[in-house]
């Protein structure tokens, strides 16, 4: 395998540095979920946002300055994660006109709540001077997107 493999010969690079970082003393399992989740996670996301973008301009979207503000609506209108890892329900309680119980598992469909008619004016339609823009995008609470600023500074 690859990590082993690079566990024996240090190299440049992200894989070599995680494996050989004192610091963390990572298990191949746990580098093997973190080039997972760093290199497949961070890559076809920004990917697809890129692509997505450059369609819709050539389709016609405007794209003016700050063009800051058109990767916001960007990201809303295409959400290119649709939805969340699962959640488990940590207690009981009542929501969305159903009980949740504990354990359940739940998945959010962040597409979703990035059109909801109720939260944005003309939700869909793409609005590149849309402001404010408080879509999900990069997800929300403890595990929001450990790259947002990257993937907004690399669209
Ligand atoms: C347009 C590009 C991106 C989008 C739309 C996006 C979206 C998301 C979303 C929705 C989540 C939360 C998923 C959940 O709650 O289950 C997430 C988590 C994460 N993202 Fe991104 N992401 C993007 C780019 C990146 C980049 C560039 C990196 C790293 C280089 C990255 C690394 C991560 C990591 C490590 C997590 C997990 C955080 C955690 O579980 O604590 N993402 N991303």
């Amino acid at each position: 395998m690859e990590i082993t493999h690079i566990r024996d010969t240090p190299r440049d690079g992200l894989l070599s540095t995680l494996i050989h970082d004192p610091t963390y003393d990572l298990t191949d399992d746990e580098i093997l979920s973190l080039a997972f989740i760093l290199f497949i996670a961070g890559h076809e996301t920004t990917l697809h946002l890129i692509s997505d973008s450059v369609f819709a301009i050539s389709e016609g979207a405007p794209f003016n300055e700050p063009t800051s503000l058109a990767i916001e609506d960007f990201m809303r209108f295409f959400s290119s994660v649709l939805m969340t890892k699962p959640l488990f329900v940590r207690e009981t309680h009542d929501r969305f006109r159903q009980t949740l119980k504990q354990g359940d598992k739940v998945i959010a469909q962040l597409i979703a709540a990035n059109h909801d008619p109720v939260r944005f004016e003309n939700a869909t339609d793409l609005q590149t001077d849309r402001r404010p823009n408080a879509h999900i995008g990069f997800g929300f609470g403890p595990h929001v997107c450990l790259g947002m600023r990257l993937a907004r500074l690399e669209t």
